[in-house]
């Protein structure tokens, strides 16, 4: 794989109109709810990202039909050809773990590579394979795989421990082709699986609850095809917030739902960023001089993780001290050495990061950990002065798409370069 990297040179603000893509955690799930119904599903604004292609690969191993045209995918799950995820898929990108509920559903039987660890935590399945267990699924986790067999799944009453989005999403999904009602407790809120429970709902499933602690499924219902349109990515909309308000000038965001975003935007005012919301979107006013805030990740509605290593460079910049306690995954912090490298004072005390603000960011040659760290390094490079190359980049495009196109309509100086 030839490497790339950005090379950015910060000081420039931001100024125009951006679009984001649908969102990567939603369309990612709808591509394997795909897999409950023999029926063409027709999905639109699927971005061209690379975690996408990876689950068109992992849709295609199984034996779906998956074409892409334009911004939407049509996917087909006839006959499978198999009912495995294997490992050099699965160790690509951990959110294959998502088909083990519709192959379970569909087909009673299912063989998926267990997702290793990350840059960011360890990614347990516990609360998956618990929750299939509850249902009468056979679980064994074997050479790597975990295996699961259940000829009949039954409706089950699930209290999650904690509200995890990924065993929320497959236990749903599992929950369609279960005889009887599943209710699951303390379920994940997020809008990518709000975006999920309506895209079953049109292929004809009987579920209530989303959006709220507990959904109850009943099943099971014959799925049919369907045609739908991905929610705009939040997270996507919220990094180009923070690199507009790192950055100054003044942006238009287009394309997410303002509403999915209301704890980081509440923060971005508190710090004292512009924020207008309206019929286009979501309008940023940046540059001046920002406040220092403290917030905590938290499960949706509360302050999404995803966003934690972007709000660290925009507290960087602010006055005083903040404190960012990251309570979703148990090694988040791991690229603050990264941002200390150009010129951050960010101290690390367990859950917790002590963000001394800082006058200016100097530009280095950083290198990326994971998808949003990445992210979040651009948008240091974009405040930082002099040139920052950020390495690694390929984390970056796995949830971003043409990050460095769109800064760039916005007046930034980044280009992409490949790395000798
Ligand atoms: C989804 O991951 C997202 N990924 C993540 O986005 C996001 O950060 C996360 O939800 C939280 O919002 C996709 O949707 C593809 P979880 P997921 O299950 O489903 C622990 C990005 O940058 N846990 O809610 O894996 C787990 O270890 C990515 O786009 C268990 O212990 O998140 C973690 O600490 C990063 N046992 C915490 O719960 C389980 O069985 C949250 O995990 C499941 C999870």
């Amino acid at each position: 794989m030839v490497e790339s990297k950005f090379v950015i040179t910060g000081g420039k603000p931001l100024r125009g109109r951006v679009r984001v893509g649908g969102a990567k955690n939603s369309v990612l799930k709808l591509m394997a709810a795909s897999l409950l119904t023999p029926e063409e599903c027709l999905i639109h604004n699927a971005p061209r990202i690379a975690d996408v292609e990876i689950m068109c690969e992992v849709l295609q191993h199984l034996g779906a039909e998956v074409e892409r045209s334009g911004e939407s995918l049509r996917i087909r799950a006839g006959d499978f050809a198999s009912r495995e995820a294997p490992y050099h898929l699965v160790r690509r990108m951990r959110a294959s773990i998502i088909v083990l509920g519709p192959l379970v559903a569909r087909w009673g039987e299912a063989r998926v590579a267990i997702p290793g660890g990350c840059n960011i935590g360890s990614r347990k399945i516990d609360m998956h394979l618990k929750g299939l267990a509850e249902m009468g699924a056979e679980i064994t986790t074997e050479h790597g795989y975990v295996h699961a067999c259940a000829p009949r799944l039954r409706g089950a009453h699930i209290v999650l421990d904690f509200p995890s989005v990924g065993a929320t999403e497959n236990l749903v999904m599992a929950a369609v082709g279960a005889e009887g009602t599943t209710r699951i407790e303390n379920a994940a809120r997020e809008p990518e699986i709000q975006d999920l429970i309506a895209f079953l709902l049109s292929m004809g499933a009987d579920i209530e609850g989303a959006g709220t602690p507990v959904v109850e499924v009943t099943g099971p219902t014959p799925l049919h095809g369907t045609e739908h349109t991905a929610i705009g990515d939040r997270i996507e909309a919220g990094t180009l917030a923070v690199a507009a308000a790192v950055a100054g000038g003044e942006v238009a965001i287009e394309g997410a739902d303002p509403g999915h975003l209301g704890m980081p935007l509440e923060k971005l005012r508190d710090a004292g960023v512009e924020i207008e919301v309206g019929g286009e979107g979501i309008r940023v006013r940046g540059g001046g001089a920002y406040r220092s805030v403290d917030l905590a990740t938290l499960p949706y509605p509360g302050f999404p993780t995803d966003m934690q290593p972007q709000m660290m460079v925009l507290l960087s910049l602010a006055e005083g001290i903040s404190v960012i306690t990251e309570n979703v995954f148990e090694s988040r912090f791991m690229f603050v050495d990264e941002l200390n490298r150009m010129g951050c004072d960010i101290a690390i005390e367990g859950h917790h990061a002590v963000v001394k603000g800082v006058g200016r960011l100097s530009g280095a040659e950083v290198s990326a950990p994971d998808l949003r760290a990445g992210a979040a390094l651009v948008l240091a490079g974009l405040a930082a002065e002099g040139e920052t190359h950020v390495l690694d980049i390929h984390h970056v495009d796995r949830g971003y798409e043409r990050l460095e196109e769109k800064l760039t309509s916005l007046g930034a100086d980044i280009r992409r370069e490949t790395v000798d």
